[in-house]
């Protein structure tokens, strides 16, 4: 473990500027079960992780060997996402729903390289992260950068929080990378998926990563290792079949190519490997 996590437990819940010490996040932090964003930082080669995320993260590279693989398209369809955005769609607003652990190029250091007067919100409820963010997600002088402590499963209270940084009456891209498969019911995600739609005007985007189980993307694997960590680790997650995962886009128009495996979206190598984690951005009509 890189960092040291103080143990503060004011328990203060979101920031507006990048002075706060670290509080509450580590009083809530449990490092004898392993959590999906350290064991996600381990498959990213960072150091913020504990011993049990790499045993748990050793065991399901075993289980299905392109796990990191999918990790890094993912963070890589996250550059190319949020530069397309900023760069040619003139997106200045980022509510990164799910942001994981700061590594390197956050959503925030990608926009305001283009723009640096772009406002991103990041929302996570892992503890750990909330730590890190307070620390390292600052701003350019001309942008902002918020964080907020809240679950994916209450978007109205992300979007009243939300609202509080970012101008709800411009674009926004809503990014929900790799977190709906944390809703385990299908339904449910559609319905917070639609209530962060809603919540934002005609030209905002929707950008979506999700695993996938269809075996046309090598995805089986993915079932027998969501086993393991749902037996293992938390908090539980599923895969979905592309169907399923096209569903949450249903009312938006996709940006080309559509909905497809994360490498394959508008990449800079022509030649990368299909992932079993589809990526998709879609315009709000
Ligand atoms: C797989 S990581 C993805 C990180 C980043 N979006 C990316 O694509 O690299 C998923 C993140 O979602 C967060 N997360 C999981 N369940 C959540 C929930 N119910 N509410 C908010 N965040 C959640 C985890 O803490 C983790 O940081």
């Amino acid at each position: 473990m890189a960092t040291d996590v103080t143990d503060d437990t004011k328990g203060e819940d979101d920031v507006t500027d990048n002075t706060h010490p670290p509080t509450g996040g580590s009083a809530r932090l449990n490092t004898s079960v392993a959590h999906n964003a350290r064991v996600w930082n381990y498959w990213i080669g960072g150091k913020d992780n504990y011993e049990v995320d790499q045993q748990v993260g050793e065991h399901v590279a075993t289980m299905f060997p392109v796990i990191r693989e999918v990790a890094r398209a993912d963070r890589d369809f996250l550059g190319r996402a949020v530069t397309h955005l900023a760069a040619e769609r003139g997106v200045r607003q980022f509510l990164d729903v799910g942001t994981g652990l700061p590594t390197v190029d956050n959503t925030h250091e990608i926009a305001q390289r283009v723009s640096p007067d772009s406002r991103i919100v990041y929302v996570d409820n892992d503890p750990i992260v909330l730590v890190h963010a307070r620390t390292l997600l600052t701003s350019t002088p001309e942008g902002v950068t918020d964080y907020i402590d809240a679950d994916v499963h209450d978007p109205a209270a992300i979007v009243e929080r939300a609202a509080g940084t970012l101008d709800l009456g411009q674009p926004v891209a809503v990014m929900l990378l790799g977190i709906l498969n944390f809703v385990l019911d299908t339904d449910k995600a559609r319905e917070i998926v639609r209530e962060l739609v809603a919540a934002v005007p005609s030209g905002s985007f929707l950008v979506l990563t999700h695993p996938t189980f269809d075996a046309e993307y090598g995805g089986e694997g993915n079932i027998p290792a969501m086993e393991f960590w749902n037996e293992n680790a938390v908090p539980p997650i599923t895969a979905r079949s592309h169907a399923e995962i096209a569903s949450f886009l249903d009312g938006l128009e996709l940006v080309e190519p559509g909905l497809v495996s994360c490498s394959r979206w508008r990449p800079e190598d022509g030649s990368a490997a299909v992932v079993p984690q589809l990526g998709a951005v879609a315009v709000k009509p």
